[in-house]
Order: C-alpha cells, then structure tokens, then sequence
C-alpha cells in the first residue's frame, strides 16, 4: 500500500492508464455541458487514465478519469507542457481523492521528462481549484473568456506544477 495515496475510511488511489476505448465512468457536472463540439475536437489526441480506488477488502472501483493534451509553447522539446483534466462520479467527489490523483499524475509525466504540468478551471470551480492547490499546483492567473461551454464564454484560471 502506498500510504502517502491513503483515504482513511476509503482506500487507496490509484491512476491507471487507459486507451480512448476503455469505458470511463460517468461523471457529468455543469462543467461538462459543452453544446455544439468544434470539428477540429477530433483531431487533438488524448491520453487518459482511470482514477481507481482500492477499497480495504482489496476490491477496485473506478471512480473517475484523467486526460492529458499536449499545449505547446515553441518548436523545443522543451516547450512541450501538458494540460490535464479531471473528472469524479459524483457520489466520490468531496472525499480527497481528486487532489491526490491529480498529485500523482503530475508526478508520473514529471517522471517521464515534462517539466510543466497545467491545468485550466473555471474561475468558479472552487472544488477543483482548492483540489488543485492541495496537489501541489500554484495559480498562475485568469484566461478571460477562454472556453465556451452550452451556457456561453467563461474565464479560467490556470494553474501548473513545475518538476524539481
Ligand atoms: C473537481 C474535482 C475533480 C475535485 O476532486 P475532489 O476529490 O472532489 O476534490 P478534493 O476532495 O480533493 O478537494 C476539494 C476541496 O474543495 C472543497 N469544496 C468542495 N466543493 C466546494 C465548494 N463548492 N466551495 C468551496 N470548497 C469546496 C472540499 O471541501 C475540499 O476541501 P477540503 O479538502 O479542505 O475539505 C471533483 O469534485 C469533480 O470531479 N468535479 C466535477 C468535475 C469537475 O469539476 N472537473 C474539473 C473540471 S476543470
């Protein structure tokens, strides 16, 4: 058991990568109510993880996803930053597990050569900005009507977690 992981009460979290076949669980929020996709949507790729919970009588439950897209910020290796996303059945939110999943895949692409994670959140997500500063991300600023979404334009903010 990695403790560090730990809900005590819950279980364990874990992240477990997955690919664009893989069934997620749902998890709809106003956050999520997009309207009209852009076409261009299905050009960009996507990695994505299962956020799993395993309970104390060993048995998993996948109570969540993560995703991954590339922003890059000029043609160098090192220009290269990967912005997540997160998404909790509901019935799981609220309990911790967002911020250490969030905690843990940062570490992981950390772990594979990125030196900037990001992350984007309505300004009024307070859950997910507070579950974001718990893992570690600082808030870097606010993008002003930066994603429409059914209901119109809204400002993000953004924030990141820099390796070492
Ligand atoms: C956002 C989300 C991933 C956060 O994960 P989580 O496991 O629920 O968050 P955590 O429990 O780690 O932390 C949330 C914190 O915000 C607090 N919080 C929750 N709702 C809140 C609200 N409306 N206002 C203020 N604080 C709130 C919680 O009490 C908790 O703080 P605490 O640890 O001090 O008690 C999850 O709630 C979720 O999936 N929401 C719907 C989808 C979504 O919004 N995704 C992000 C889109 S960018």
């Amino acid at each position: 058991m990695n403790y560090e992981n730990a809900i005590p009460g819950l279980g364990t979290i874990s992240i477990r990568a997955i690919d664009n076949e893989y069934p997620r669980p749902l998890s709809p929020s106003i956050y999520a109510e997009w309207g009209e996709m852009a076409p261009e949507i299905r050009d960009m790729v996507f990695e994505r993880w299962i956020v799993e919970l395993t309970q104390p009588d060993g048995s998993l439950i996948d109570v969540g996803d993560l995703s991954a897209h590339a922003v890059w910020y000029g043609p160098t290796p090192g220009s290269r930053a990967l912005n997540i996303g997160i998404s909790l059945v509901e019935k799981y939110r609220g309990r911790g597990i967002g911020s250490i999943a969030q905690r843990v895949l940062a570490e992981e692409l950390h772990s594979q050569g990125i030196i900037r994670v990001e992350a984007q959140t309505d300004i009024t997500n307070h859950a997910e900005k507070k579950s974001l500063k718990k893992a570690g991300f600082e808030c870097e600023g606010v993008l002003r009507q930066a994603q429409q979404r059914a209901d119109g334009l809204h400002d993000m903010e953004v924030w990141s977690h820099i390796s070492g």
